[in-house]
């Protein structure tokens, strides 16, 4: 990727940078290669970036959104995406949250227990409408990533598991103002091996025979998100792998005639097109080590801090030189606040720009105010 480096010198950093043309193609490829498949459909997981202008091309080019908030239903629709492309999940819906999703008339909801049900069942009622729903279920899929995003275990805040779906199923048929769709899975996010999803697929297999012994026929699949994005290389692998994904769930999910295979791809979307620009306050001389120490820190981007996540660091002001070690750190006052450890860079001064890369998806979105900082703007060229 080239940056815009003089343009870059005249605004105020820390900002997120997004690169409009890398996200249309990006786009471009998710919907060629889905568009192979009949029945797919992608929703973007919003809860990755929600720029304005990020979510109205995404909005343009087809997608539909998979929202995990009332705010993030409002921002969608606020964006212009129809309501029928709009799906809500989530473990903990408020009663306003289901409310208004019921007023927009959105998609379908992705319950994740029997409590929730049963109270959208109610709300429902109220309203004289029929909820569309998804039961989230956990498949017991190990993905092999990150810990705090490991989702699809047997005994997991999300989801019910597979052993008592026959009971929700049962209990559904019960419900008036309920009408199961479908059934919903997430196993984690940051996947780069196919493997996982593959396992997902032969449960998924499974238990659409167990589903329909009991008379139920689903109009959707929807297997979530999870593809993950190369952090070491992203200009080498700009745009993940989606003919491999999608064709892995082309051959091995048994889909019944007219069902719709749905996705919820969020970081992979997203990932590639954002990095965080910031300037180099000071290089500091330690006793054995050189720190530079940039104005962006864990209030602008939490990953590395929250989940020990390296983003490539590329000094754009020296791009070439001679090479040095450095911790690269931010400005917040705790330890954690670290984005790289002995990082070779070129020789750096203060003042210089650095790029902390592929931060478009879960950067900008989770920064903060912590030490009373501002936010970080946005600037999409
Ligand atoms: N669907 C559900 C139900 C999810 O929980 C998630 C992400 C997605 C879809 C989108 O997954 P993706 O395609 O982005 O992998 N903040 C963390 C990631 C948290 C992911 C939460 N759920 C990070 O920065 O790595």
């Amino acid at each position: 990727m080239t940056f815009p480096i003089e343009k870059f010198k005249e605004i105020q950093t820390p900002f997120y940078y997004y690169d409009k043309a890398l996200l249309s193609e990006t786009l471009d490829t998710i919907k060629r290669e889905a568009g192979k498949y009949p029945g797919f459909k992608v929703h973007y997981a919003v809860k990755a970036n929600v720029d304005p202008i990020i979510l109205n091309l995404i909005n343009q080019s087809g997608l539909g959104c998979d929202c995990v908030s009332g705010g993030e239903v409002d921002v969608c629709l606020k964006a212009g995406f129809p309501a029928s492309k709009i799906v809500f999940a989530g473990v903990g819906k408020a009663d306003w949250e289901i409310n208004q999703a019921l007023e927009a008339g959105i998609a379908c909801f992705n319950v994740e227990s029997i409590p929730e049900l049963e109270v959208i069942n109610q709300l429902a009622a109220a309203k004289d409408k029929i909820a569309r729903v998804a039961i989230r279920v956990n498949p017991n899929v190990d993905p092999h990533t990150h810990k705090y995003i490991t989702t699809g275990l047997d005994e997991n805040k999300f989801g019910i598991s597979m052993s008592v779906l026959p009971d929700v199923l049962d209990l559904a048929l019960t419900l008036r103002n309920i009408k199961v769709t479908g059934l919903h899975f997430h196993i984690g996010s940051q996947l780069l091996d196919l493997e996982p999803f593959s396992i997902l697929c032969s449960r998924i297999n499974d238990l659409q025979n167990m589903v329909e012994t009991r008379g139920i026929r689903l109009e959707s699949i929807n297997v979530g998100g999870g593809l993950g994005c190369d952090y070491d290389n992203p200009d080498e692998n700009p745009i993940p792998d989606f003919a491999a994904f999608f064709a892995n769930y082309a051959k091995l999910l048994k889909l019944r005639p007219g069902q719709e295979l749905h996705f919820e791809l969020g970081r992979s979307v997203v990932c590639q097109c954002g990095s965080l620009i910031t300037r180099v306050l000071y290089v500091k001389e330690g006793l054995r080590k050189k720190f530079v120490i940039l104005d962006a820190g864990m209030s602008d981007l939490i990953r590395p801090a929250l989940y020990q996540a390296h983003h490539k660091i590329q000094n754009l002001t020296a791009a070439e030189g001679s090479v040095e070690t450095y911790d690269v750190v931010g400005p917040i006052c705790e330890s954690s606040d670290v984005f790289g450890t002995d990082e070779q860079l070129p020789e750096t001064h203060r003042g210089d720009i650095f790029a902390l890369r592929s931060a478009g998806a879960y950067g900008q979105i989770m920064s903060s105010n912590y030490n009373c900082r501002r936010t970080p703007a946005s600037v999409v060229l």
